[in-house]
């Protein structure tokens, strides 16, 4: 009888184990068949496993026991082999780390069958993300697929090594929570026990982090799911992952300090390379005027200018949608794209579209001639010679520059002008490959206004602590309050955001007040976080950073579902067991929920 694989016959190394100081040695390895060839009488198979590729060799003349089953396997069966490790001498494939050598089998035993995979399990693959997706199980087989995940879990194993030397305890905290008004829209959760009434899934540990502080543990940390119910793009899941962590008695360069140390670790482990602290700060006022966004992207150039005040100096220049935005108190801002960035007129053009979809009416532009002049623009007739001239003088015009300019408000001219240099940045490939720059963004305004509803809401969320010597204007003039919050951004990325926060009921109460949150709504919604503020609260503050963000990048994908296991579509769907789905009309009766249409029966 022969020995019997798995209960007899143990694995002796994985798949991506065996070197050339192996050879001679017996072996036994499980894994997948990747591929088989035959050539010259033998079967040539690859075998994989998470670990990765050996090479396989069934040889009539030694193997003549397992030729009959060799010669059946077909890719993605399950096999285990037992045999001899030899080496490949001159015919090593340098390619593989197990290339030097390849196992001589003397016994395969087939421990599973494959049909035909709906695709090749190899990277590259051009398979449609759908397709994968709703195989997800296979997808994950690819060995860049599994290598990706194998980087999350270092990265991970990093973060708590660090935390844990640190003095953070981690703890964990609900996930069914109370919904909160503010901040991301909430999943919600029927309960069955309290007809009518509903749980939250947690949009991040927020308050139950805060009230750990007020308890006393000092430091606290998880690596933690969160739930929001938003609009899905590349680099956002309606579940992801933060490390989350709050510190009490801390300044923000306190907070600083041990998130610099847990970007330090995952750089070293995912590049091999420590990012110099302490990281550069920038002003968010900076951050908006000089790359018209709050999470700059500070690996290339290509500024944004402002020339209003020049504009202003020569009266609009003649142009009447110029002088227009100064008398609305607008803004004027520019773009110099320099000619060794050469535009065509049709390119221009598409930049136009560009601006349309980013939701401006149009972009402005003109190229400078070597005589200072300009062409290619509407306004060449119109525009003084003077203003023309201080313009090309303010924008360091050279022969051949494109200006693309925005007028207006100021939110909205910052807004087109970074979206259409981060697309120059890319169409010019202006990022040196492999370079990351992290920084962080301070001083955020406190408030804001909701394009939606017009409202004055929480930039952050209402827990953050507004800037000390702006306390005095909170109610008169909300929307210039600094906030005590930072970002932290890689790459043109929001890796993470923090705050410290409000420790006093009353600084508490004040912004609920501005955000038009009542008292009775505030003792309904928070009652418990206002009481534990007058029950001695320390001063605290913390962050979160986006778990799954940072994966992506310093994993070189290009979107978070590529980091995340079993990761949902941009529709909020998981292809593989069709969540979300219809459930029966007896599952929703017990949760007390008429189906639409029935509630008025
Ligand atoms: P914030 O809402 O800024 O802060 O979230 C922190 C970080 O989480 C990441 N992130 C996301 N990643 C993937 N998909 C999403 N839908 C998503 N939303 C956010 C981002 C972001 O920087 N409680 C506060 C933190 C604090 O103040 O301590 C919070 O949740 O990288």
């Amino acid at each position: 009888m022969s020995p019997r694989f798995i209960e007899d016959v143990k694995r002796t190394h994985t798949c991506g184990a065996l070197r050339q100081s192996d050879a001679g040695k017996e072996a036994v390895l499980f894994g997948w068949v990747a591929s088989r060839r035959n050539l010259g009488g033998c079967v040539f198979l690859d075998l994989r496993d998470r670990s990765g590729i050996t090479q396989i060799i069934v040889d009539p003349q030694e193997s003549a026991g397992c030729m009959a089953a060799a010669s059946e396997l077909r890719p993605e069966w399950v096999i285990g082999v037992a045999g001899t490790v030899r080496s490949r001498g001159a015919n090593a494939n340098p390619r593989l780390p197990t290339g030097a050598v390849e196992l001589l089998a003397r016994d395969i035993q087939v421990f599973s069958r494959s049909e035909v995979p709906p695709f090749l399990i190899e990277d590259g693959v051009d398979a449609r993300e759908e397709l994968r997706l709703t195989h997800r199980f296979l997808d994950l087989r690819r060995p860049e697929q599994n290598a990706r995940l194998q980087l999350r879990h270092r990265l991970v194993q990093r973060v708590r090594r660090l935390l844990d030397r640190e003095g953070f305890l981690e703890i964990e905290t609900p996930v069914l929570i109370k919904s909160t008004p503010g901040g991301a829209r909430n999943f919600l959760v029927p309960s069955r026990l309290q007809a009518g009434s509903f749980y939250a899934l947690a949009e991040s540990p927020q308050i139950f982090k805060q009230l750990l502080m007020i308890a006393g543990f000092d430091r606290y940390a998880q690596i933690v799911r969160c739930f929001r119910d938003e609009d899905l793009r590349g680099d956002r899941q309606p579940e992801f992952t933060q490390v989350d962590l709050e510190m009490s008695f801390v300044a923000p360069a306190d907070v600083f300090a041990v998130v610099e140390q847990i970007l330090q670790e995952m750089f070293e482990e995912a590049l091999g390379v420590r990012p110099e602290r302490p990281f550069r700060i920038m002003p968010y006022a900076e951050a908006m005027e000089r790359y018209g966004s709050d999470k700059p992207d500070t690996r290339f150039g290509l500024e944004l200018r402002d020339v209003t005040e020049t504009v202003r100096a020569h009266g609009g220049g003649g142009v009447e949608m110029l002088q227009k935005a100064l008398a609305d108190g607008g803004r004027v801002k520019a773009l110099a794209v320099p000619p060794e960035l050469p535009l065509s007129r049709a390119e221009l053009d598409g930049l136009e579209e560009k601006v349309k979809e980013m939701g401006g009416r149009g972009l402005t532009r003109a190229k400078v001639a070597a005589d200072g002049s300009w062409t290619q623009t509407p306004l060449a007739k119109r525009i003084s010679p003077e203003l023309r001239l201080a313009l090309n003088g303010a924008l360091e015009a050279k022969a051949d520059t494109a200006l693309l300019f925005q007028f207006g408000p100021a939110r909205q001219v910052n807004t087109i002008l970074g979206g259409l240099r981060l697309l120059l940045g890319q169409k010019f490939s202006l990022v040196k490959p492999g370079t990351h720059h992290l920084l962080w963004v301070v001083d955020f305004p406190l408030f804001e206004r909701s394009e939606e509803t017009g409202a004055i809401v929480a930039s952050h969320h209402p827990f953050t602590a507004p800037h000390p010597d702006d306390l005095d204007h909170l109610e008169s003039d909300p929307l210039s309050v600094r906030a005590r919050a930072y970002d932290l951004v890689l790459d043109g990325v929001e890796v993470g955001g923090g705050s410290i926060r409000i420790h006093d009921s009353e600084t508490q109460a004040r912004i609920f007040k501005v955000l038009g949150i009542s008292d009775e709504e505030a003792r309904e919604k928070f009652s418990f976080l206002l009481q534990a503020l007058r029950l001695g609260a320390p001063p605290h503050g913390g962050l979160a950073l986006g778990l799954d963000r940072l994966v992506m990048l310093l994993a070189g994908a290009s979107s978070i579902r590529e980091v995340i296991a079993f990761p949902k579509t941009q529709k909020g769907q998981d292809l593989m067991s069709g969540a979300p789905a219809p459930v029966s009309p007896a599952q929703l009766e017990e949760l007390h929920i008429a189906p639409v249409g029935q509630k008025n029966q």
